[in-house]
Formats: structure tokens, sequence, C-alpha cells
């Protein structure tokens, strides 16, 4: 299922937006957003194929088709240990919009969010959107273990919001119960909400495993809105579909009338909740098999970016990207970027701040969801490339 020929770069180059294969010049390889180079699982062709034979594309409810909630719910009850409920469960065009809708529902103007730093763009790009403030919290690469104690000195009365990204993009760190615990306390303690995101939380590496906030105890759950997506998990991406989770009836209901599902201004398509459903109903192996190989994947970046010039990384405990310490060369990110487009071939993303925050400078991000193949081409052609620096 993941050996090299199962890449289709002829595919990918026609359809593979977003910074990826149908977006470089000819010849290079683009370890750039993080989705898969591998194609779905062949069972969510088969539903949404099965689904369109129909050729009835009819509204869906707006809050979600009940096989979706329900499949979604059981999800995390089963594999999160989160007592989810259909009820409170809802479909949105993607996690990207679920963590903008959140942040509508619970923000307003002058509020404050505490995101971490470096974290995806779209923590502070959605805080700022509904007109409140981004407060950045440091999780530095490779911080062992987080003491969010220190997170109390960040909250003013106007603090109403905790981003959590777990685990944590770009720098892949997975955190554990015990932090988390902590973290869900202070939230408790000031009533703030948390604003899960946990699309990351099925690429988890070995021996590391993951906690969902809201599975600690009720009190924080009830601070909780969970977001996730399936771009990363299932390569179901350019579907544009996410998941929120609220806990109570009010959460639920602030969350769905940000989301302007009920106007039908905004919806999430039907296509989307039908192979998410498939996904979660019958395509486990498919994701096994996908966790293996990347942790091989994993395994291969770490080695050969270690033993390139300048370059010195933690391995990540989650997450398919490697998030490489590039200060030894002696340049920035972003002309280690350029640097390895134009000589290596290969398209990285630059830790500048607006996709990561200001912790970023000094580190590149690349993807290693693609072939042993692909990837050991781009990293044999990065390695010569800074060994020549
Ligand atoms: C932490 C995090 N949240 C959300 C997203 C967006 O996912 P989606 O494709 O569902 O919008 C990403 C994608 O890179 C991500 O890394």
């Amino acid at each position: 299922m993941f050996d090299d020929s199962t890449v289709n770069v002829g595919v990918l180059k026609e359809r593979a937006y977003n910074l990826r294969w149908a977006t470089v010049p000819e010849g290079v390889i683009p370890l750039t957003a993080a989705d898969p180079d591998f194609p779905s699982a062949p069972e969510i062709a088969e539903s949404l194929t099965k689904f369109i034979k129909d050729r009835y594309l009819c509204y869906g409810p707006p809050d979600g088709l009940p096989q979706f909630k329900e499949s979604v719910s059981q999800f995390f009850r089963q594999k999160r240990n989160v007592p989810a409920n259909p009820a409170y469960t809802m479909p949105v065009d993607s996690a990207a919009f679920g963590i903008y809708v959140i942040c509508k529902a619970f923000l307003g103007k002058g509020d404050e969010a505490i995101i971490f730093n470096p974290v995806d763009f779209l923590f502070k790009y959605s805080v700022e959107t509904v007109g409140a403030i981004a407060i950045p919290y440091s999780i530095p690469s490779g911080k062992e273990s987080v003491d969010f104690t220190e997170i109390e000195a960040l909250i003013t009365p106007k603090t109403k919001m905790i981003c959590l990204c777990n685990p944590l993009n770009p720098t892949g760190k997975v955190f554990s119960a015990e932090e988390l615990n902590v973290l869900g306390t202070i939230a408790v303690k000031h009533n703030l909400i948390i604003l899960s995101d946990e699309i990351w939380s099925d690429i988890v590496f070995q021996p590391f495993c993951y906690t969902s906030i809201a599975s600690l105890d009720e009190a924080i759950r009830q601070q909780t809105i969970i977001v996730t997506g399936y771009s990363k998990s299932y390569g179901l991406a350019g579907l544009r579909i996410g998941s929120i989770l609220a806990f109570n009836q009010a959460h639920f209901d602030k969350v769905f009338q940000a989301s302007l599902h009920q106007s039908t201004v905004h919806g999430a398509n039907v296509l989307g909740q039908i192979a998410v459903t498939t996904a979660l109903n019958e395509c486990g192996y498919w994701l096994e098999g996908f966790i293996s190989h990347l942790q091989k994947m994993r395994d291969l970046c770490v080695a050969e970016l270690s033993s390139s010039k300048g370059v010195s990384i933690i391995p990540p405990q989650g997450c398919y990207v490697a998030f490489a310490d590039i200060t030894g060369t002696g340049k920035t990110s972003a002309e280690i970027h350029a640097y390895l487009l134009e000589t290596a071939k290969v398209a990285i993303v630059p830790g500048l701040p607006q996709w990561f925050g200001s912790e970023a400078e000094g580190y590149i991000r690349l993807s290693f969801a693609t072939s042993n193949e692909i990837l050991s081409n781009a990293l044999y052609h990065i390695k010569t490339a800074l060994n020549n620096l």
C-alpha cells in the first residue's frame, strides 16, 4: 500500500496544490504542505462512487449526516476515551475552518487567546481574523517536558481561550497526560475555553501515546471544544472536511451558530462526510499501514538530516514533519529555503514568522509523507547541497 510504486507523481502534478506538486517547477520535489503523496484508501473511493451513482446530491442536514455524527463520536468514545455525543458533534468544511468557527464563537474584539510558539499559522490567523489578540507561549523544539503553570503569567482579564495543538505542528511534540492535566486545570480555574486541535492525533510514533485533553476529567472536558480533520490521516484534504465536538448544549449552540450552517451560507458537503464515515468505520488497517511506513520515513529523515552539515534535528514524537535546526549553516531559514530550491531542487517550508511564529527562525520544516524513493532522493540532494555550502 505504501510502496514506491503507489505514488503517482503524474496525477499529483495535476491535482496537488497548496505549495505542492502542481505548484512547483518541473524537477522539484515538494516536501512542503503536510498531506500524503499516497492515494487514499480504496474503500473511500468505493463508497463515494456508490453514493454518486444514485445521482442524488441533495442538501444534507446543517448539523451533519447522522452516520457522520455517529462515526465521529464513536471514534472519540472508542479510540480517545472521550465520551462524545453525536448531538454535540458537527462537520465543518475543514479543520482550518473549524479553528476559525471556534474563535468566532468564543472570542470577541480585543479578547486574548494564548497560542503556542512555534505553531501552525492557522491559530494566529483565526484569532486575529475575529478581532482578538494572539498571545504567544513559547514551547521551543526539543523541550522535554512543558510546565504549563508558566502560562498563568500570560493570563489577563481579557484572556478567553488557550489554543492547544497536540501533537504540535511543527515541532512534533506529543503532550503527556500530566502536562495536559496542568493545562486543563488552569483553564478550569480561569474559565478559559480550550480549543483542542487534534488533527495530528493519529500520527504518533512509538513509544509515545496520544492523550486527548477532553479525556482527562469532566471539569476539563466542559472547557474544551475539539476540532479535528482528515487531511493528514486519510489524505482527504481536497474534500475540505473536518469535525467539531462540544461537550454541552450551550457550547454546541454557539459553535453551530458561528458556523452559519443553519442559513446554508456555509456547510460541510455530503461527499466529505461520506468519505470520513467510511474512513473511520473501515480504513483503520490503512491508517496502521500508513503510520508504520511513516515511522520508517521519520527515521530516514532524522538520520540523513542529522548527518548533513550545519543541521541538527530532534526526532518528532508525532506529525509527519521534520523540524530541522539549520543555525549551524550560518544562513537564515529563508536563505536555506532558496538555496535548497535552487541547488537541491527540493522545496521545504522555511521557519518564517508567517508560517509558524517568531520562534521558528533558524529552522526548516520538511514533510516526510511520501515514498521511500522520493524521500531518499530528496534527502540525498539536500545533504549534498548542504555539505557543499
Ligand atoms: C495543526 C493543524 N490544524 C489544522 C490544519 C488544517 O487541516 P485541514 O486540511 O482540515 O484544513 C493543519 C494543516 O496543516 C494543521 O497542521
